[in-house]
C-alpha cells in the first residue's frame, strides 16, 4: 500500500470553451503531478472521456507499473497521450496525411490514432506492438498533466483491468486507491465512454473501437473509413479477433452476470420481468437498466434509469456509473435494454456487449425462428 494523495480541480468542468484557468493553489497540485509523472510514478486524472492512468510514456518502468496497478495484461497497449501536436512526430513515424486531417478536425478531443511508432517509444508502452496508439485530449486539467509531466502521458483508463472505466473520482479510488501517487478529481465527467480507435496504418481506415466521434464524423473528413466487425460481434459469431487487443478481453463488466436484451419496447419489458421473476424466485438480486421511458413498467430488486433514449449523450455518460451501482448494491442478474448500432448508439451497444461478455436474447430472432438461444451463457 501507498499513500495515494489526492487533489481537487474543480474549476475546468466540463464547459471548456468557457474555462478561464486554473487557481494558484490547483496550478500547484498540477506542478505536483508533474512531478510525481517525471520521477515515474503514477497520477489518475480527468479526461473529457473516462479517467485516465498516467504515466511517463517514453519510461518503461511507468509503464510496467500501470500495468500492475490495473492488473491489465501486457499484451494489452497504452494509449500516449499528447498535449501539442507538433510532439505527435515524436512518438509517430511515416505519419499519413489522413492523421494530419483527423488532428485538425478532432484533436484536442476523444479521437486515438494508431499510427507507426518511433524508437522514442518504448515496447512496455506498446505491448510490443510496432505501432502506437496517439491522442490529445480536450480536457485542460488532462492537458496541464502532460505538460507538466513532460509531453507523453501513457494513459488507460484509471479502472481495474476488466471493471467499467471510472467517470467519477470515487470509482478512481475505489479500484486504485493506495496503489498509485495521485487521484486528481475533476468532478463527473461529460462524454463518459472512452474515445474513439482509429486505426490509419490500414487503408481504408479502420474503427478498431466505436466512441463520440462516430464513422459518419470520421468519413466526412477522410471519404470511406471501415468499421472493425467486432465492434458489434463476439468472436464466435464472427470468427475474429479484435483488432485493439483490449477489446478482446470481456471488459467494462459489472459483478453481476448481465444481459443484454433486443426487440421490440413491450416485449422487452415483458421478458424482462419475466425472468426477473425466475431469478428472485431462485434467490437472486435483479437489477435492470432501462430508458426513462419504459422505466416505470419493470419490476426487479434494482431499476435503474440510464437516461431518455432520445439522448443518447446522456447514456453515455451515466452508463458506467450504473454498471458501478449495480456492484455496490449486490446485484447477481443485471439485464439492460439495448440501443441502435449507429452513431453514439453504435459506443453504447459496444460497450454494454462487452459488459455482458456478449450474453444477447434478441427477440426477433427467438420469435422468428423459434427458441435461439446460443449466445446465453
Ligand atoms: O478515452 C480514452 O481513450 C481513455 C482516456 C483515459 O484517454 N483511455 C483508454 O485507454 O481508454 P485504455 O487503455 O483503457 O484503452 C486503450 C485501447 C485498448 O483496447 C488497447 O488494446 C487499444 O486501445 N490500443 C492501444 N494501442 C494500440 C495499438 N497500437 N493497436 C491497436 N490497439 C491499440
Ligand atoms: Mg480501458
Amino acid at each position: 500500500m501507498r499513500q495515494t494523495e489526492w487533489i481537487a480541480i474543480a474549476s475546468a468542468g466540463n464547459d471548456f470553451k468557457n474555462f478561464a484557468g486554473f487557481t494558484e493553489r490547483e496550478q500547484d497540485g498540477l506542478h505536483r503531478a508533474g512531478e510525481i509523472l517525471r520521477e515515474g510514478g503514477l497520477v489518475a486524472f480527468p479526461t473529457e472521456t473516462v479517467y485516465g492512468l498516467g504515466g511517463d510514456a517514453l519510461n518503461p518502468d511507468s509503464s510496467r507499473r500501470i500495468y500492475a496497478a490495473k492488473g491489465r495484461p501486457s499484451d494489452n497497449p497504452l494509449i500516449v497521450h499528447i498535449a501539442d501536436r507538433g510532439d505527435l512526430s515524436c512518438i509517430a513515424s511515416g505519419i499519413p496525411e489522413e492523421a494530419e486531417k483527423l488532428a485538425e478536425a478532432f484533436w484536442p478531443g476523444p479521437l486515438t490514432m494508431i499510427l507507426h511508432k518511433s524508437d522514442a517509444v518504448p515496447p512496455e508502452t506498446t505491448g510490443g506492438l510496432d505501432t502506437v496508439a496517439v491522442r490529445m485530449p480536450s480536457h485542460p486539467v488532462a492537458l496541464a498533466v502532460i505538460r507538466e509531466g513532460g509531453g507523453f502521458v501513457a494513459a488507460p483508463s484509471a479502472n481495474t483491468s476488466g471493471k467499467p472505466s471510472p467517470t467519477l473520482a470515487s470509482h478512481v479510488a475505489e479500484d486504485m486507491g493506495g496503489r498509485i501517487d495521485m487521484i486528481i478529481d475533476g468532478g463527473a465527467l461529460g462524454i463518459g465512454l472512452e474515445s474513439t480507435i482509429v486505426d490509419l496504418t490500414v487503408s481504408p481506415p479502420r474503427i478498431l473501437r466505436p466512441g463520440y466521434i462516430t464513422r459518419e464524423m470520421l468519413e466526412q473528413v477522410l471519404g470511406h473509413v471501415e468499421v472493425d466487425v467486432t465492434i458489434l460481434q463476439s468472436q464466435a459469431e464472427c470468427g475474429q479477433a479484435p483488432k485493439a487487443p483490449g477489446m478482446k478481453y470481456r471488459h467494462y463488466a459489472p459483478a453481476g452476470e448481465l444481459t443484454v436484451v433486443c426487440g421490440e419496447p413491450e416485449t422487452v419489458v415483458e421478458y424482462i420481468n419475466c425472468r426477473a421473476d425466475e431469478d428472485q424466485r431462485a434467490g437472486h438480486r435483479v437489477g435492470v437498466i432501462g430508458t426513462e421511458e419504459m422505466l416505470g413498467r419493470y419490476r426487479a430488486d434494482l431499476i435503474k434509469s440510464v437516461g431518455s433514449r432520445a439522448d443518447k449523450k446522456a447514456i453515455a455518460a451515466g452508463l458506467y456509473a450504473i454498471l458501478r451501482e449495480f456492484d455496490r448494491e449486490g446485484a447477481t442478474k443485471i439485464y439492460s435494454e439495448a440501443f441502435s448500432g449507429d452513431g453514439l448508439g453504435q459506443a453504447i451497444m459496444n460497450r454494454l456487449l462487452k459488459a455482458a461478455g456478449h450474453r444477447v436474447i434478441d427477440l426477433r430472432a427467438l420469435q422468428e425462428g423459434g427458441e435461439n438461444d446460443s449466445n446465453r451463457k
